[in-house]
């Protein structure tokens, strides 16, 4: 028994060394294994790849592959393709995808904040709007989603709002009755009342056929998207009105960004620097050629605002500045109107 007992003991011993030794193994193995395993980022947005957020985010992938080529690889889906307006940032938080860049005007669930940028006749240019965003007050308003868990990595810019219907919007009594498409933001919803129109929160991706089949009588947007989505085809009037921005928040999962390894995130956060530089140039360059091309297809009839008419529609949306402004904070309002002093 005594015998029996001690062999027991052996094979007992034997056996939790030889244990011990795989363990060892498997983690000076796992190590280079982990390690060596590529990182996907996945970048999910809603316009088509000839805007300035699509050719960002070809611009962030291309890059990414020329540095971190092999350790990280960027998937793009452009169009809606994967996510849209809602559901993307659902995605985000879940982890299924990595970056994002929607409308500020959509983020209306993480924080109220945002709500700054569709203040109507606030910004009086893409360079004021510049200013501040990259003034410290724009750079803190940044980090307004974070306690939700989405990290803004920086402000892309796309420029200012147009509004067209099937017919010419010169007064703001023309808008009146009319049925516009806003993005989900309760601001934009009370811009259009204020001027007796009646808004309708849709995704980006069904305007085009609310449009084409009457379900809604206009919309706003960017020259950029009223390009590339075609609406000057399915709108008889447009005026340019100026009188709102679109500005995009690049953002990511925060506990993803957190948990990168430092070289890479370090990398990836310049990367994304060099690439929103970028993107200001895109969406300069696309409000000037964009506008071009629908002028040009004559699908449109463009209206250019005498500055009293322009002056009718500033008092008539302006008042909704006071409805928002402790939401949005008085102190960056004044902020703006600062950067709209200097440019
Ligand atoms: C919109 O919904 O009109 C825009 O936010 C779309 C976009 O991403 O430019």
């Amino acid at each position: 028994n005594l015998y029996i007992n001690i062999s027991e003991e052996n094979k007992m011993k034997k056996n939790i060394k030889l244990i011990a030794a795989t363990v060892v193994a498997m983690g000076l193995l796992a190590s280079p294994i982990a390690s060596a395993k590529e990182i996907v980022i996945k970048f999910s947005h809603v316009t088509t790849e000839a805007t300035p957020k699509g050719k960002g985010a070809m611009l962030f992938k291309k890059l990414v592959d020329e540095r971190l080529g092999g350790k990280v690889r960027v998937e793009v889906y452009p169009s809606s393709q994967l996510y849209g307006d809602k559901a993307v940032l659902k995605a985000l938080l879940l982890n299924d995808v990595q970056l994002a860049a929607p409308s500020l005007s959509k983020f209306s669930k993480y924080t109220k904040q945002w709500a700054l940028f569709d203040l109507p006749f606030l910004f009086k240019n893409p360079q004021a709007l510049n200013c501040f965003t990259d003034s410290a007050k724009g750079q803190a308003l940044l980090g307004a989603a974070e306690r939700k868990g989405i990290k803004g990595l920086g402000y892309w810019l796309n420029g200012m709002k147009q509004i067209s219907a099937n017919h010419a919007l010169i007064n703001p009594e023309d808008a009146k009755g009319l049925k516009f498409r806003i993005m989900s933001s309760d601001v934009l919803k009370a811009q259009f009342e204020a001027v007796n129109a009646n808004p309708q929160k849709m995704a980006f991706s069904e305007v085009y056929n609310a449009l084409a089949t009457g379900v809604i009588d206009g919309q706003e947007n960017t020259w950029s998207n009223i390009r590339s989505k075609k609406f000057f085809e399915v709108q008889k009037d447009t005026t340019i009105s100026n009188h709102g921005v679109l500005e995009y928040a690049l953002v990511t999962n925060k506990r993803f960004w957190n948990g990168l390894p430092t070289d890479i995130r370090m990398q990836l956060d310049q990367i994304v620097k060099e690439v929103t530089a970028q993107v200001t140039q895109f969406a300069l360059d696309a409000a000037v050629k964009d506008m071009q091309t629908v002028a040009d297809s004559g699908k449109t009839n463009i209206h250019t605002l005498t500055d009293a008419q322009k002056e009718q529609w500033v008092s008539a949306m302006k008042p909704v500045w006071a409805q928002f402004e402790d939401q949005v904070g008085k102190d960056n309002i004044a902020a703006v109107q600062q950067c709209n002093a200097k440019n």
